[in-house]
């Protein structure tokens, strides 16, 4: 049976509609009333458990299990942080996993996991990867950049400032260079591991075909959606001290610092990573707008 943790997730939903499309046997993780619900609604078997929680995951993986861990969050809330969830959070699955015999561990990490790294985001990420590698159970790691798709935050987030404000503004130069990959072509990718995970461990990049820089990610969401508006750069400096100034007043952050310095370094692997592994070409920024902005 696969598990699916994560799957109320941007990306974990798209994994359980196609599940659900190619009628696969699977059940999710669900750790929150909400959460289990909707996928319930979907018509998914649902277990529920917290994997900072490690008495919730008792008895919850099965011998032959086929895991797939997409649990991962991308700014610290009170108890949850990098550590917690990502570190402690994956040490607690990986132990369950092992008690039951699983025959397979899927790790989703992030493009620039770095054990050196000073995101916490990133270096956590690594360690996490670690955890699983060690763990001598059979295991496929994927190391995605950005993965764009309806629903997706990051795109959310973007077009609703694109929407709203009358320039794009744009924090700092937003030089540094990402490389898009589509919900649709990581699904290619996953289902590549779900038919032949023997034939797939190992960690491996998913990015798009090419670079594109955030003002470059900007500008084509921008034109995609219809709207002309000049890009006007606020100097980092300025934009860190706003938004730190801000975060103190709202419930959850706008933005995180780390986030912010993410938007400073290139995020990028080889641009032919998905051909070379996976045997088809991915979707180009453009393309990908196209199927799913209007
Ligand atoms: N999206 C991207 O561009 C991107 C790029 C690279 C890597 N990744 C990685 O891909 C994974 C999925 O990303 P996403 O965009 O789908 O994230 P997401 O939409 O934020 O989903 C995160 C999922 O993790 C679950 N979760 C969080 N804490 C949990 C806990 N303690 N126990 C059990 N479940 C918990 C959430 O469940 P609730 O519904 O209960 O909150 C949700 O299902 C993450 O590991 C992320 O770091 C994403």
């Amino acid at each position: 049976m696969i598990v699916i943790a994560g799957a109320s997730g941007f990306v974990g939903g798209h994994l359980v509609d196609n599940l659900l499309s190619a009628g696969s046997d699977f059940s999710c993780l669900a750790r929150s009333e909400t959460a289990s619900n909707a996928l319930l609604s979907k018509g998914c078997r649902v277990v529920r458990g917290d994997i900072t929680r490690p008495d919730t995951l008792d008895g919850i993986l099965h011998q032959g299990d086929f895991v797939i861990h997409l649990v991962g969050i991308l700014e610290e809330k009170g108890p949850a942080t990098f550590q917690t969830v990502h570190v402690n959070g994956t040490k607690s699955l990986v132990a369950e996993a092992k008690r039951a015999g699983v025959r397979h561990f899927f790790y989703q990490s992030a493009l620039g996991a770095d054990s050196g790294s000073w995101s916490g985001y990133l270096r956590t990420k690594a360690e996490a990867e670690n955890i699983v590698k060690q763990s001598g159970i059979p295991c496929t790691i994927f190391r995605p950049s950005l993965i764009i798709g309806p629903w997706d935050g990051f795109t959310r987030k973007l077009a609703d400032m694109i929407k709203l404000s009358p320039v794009l503004p744009l924090p700092g130069k937003g030089e540094a260079k990402f490389q898009p990959v589509y919900i649709k072509d990581w699904l290619r990718c996953i289902r590549r591991v779900i038919d032949d995970p023997e034939g797939f461990s190992g960690t491996y990049e998913i990015g798009g075909p090419e670079y594109l820089t955030y003002r470059e990610i900007v500008e084509h969401l921008s034109n995609a959606m219809g709207y002309r508006k000049p890009v006007f750069s606020i100097p980092m400096g300025f934009v860190k001290l706003g938004t730190s100034v801000l975060n103190r007043f709202m419930p959850s952050p706008l933005v995180t610092t780390d986030q912010l310095r993410l938007l400073e370094q290139d995020n990028i692997g080889a641009r032919d990573a998905i051909e070379l592994n996976f045997g088809f070409t991915p979707k180009r920024f453009d393309d990908m707008l196209k199927e799913f902005v209007r």
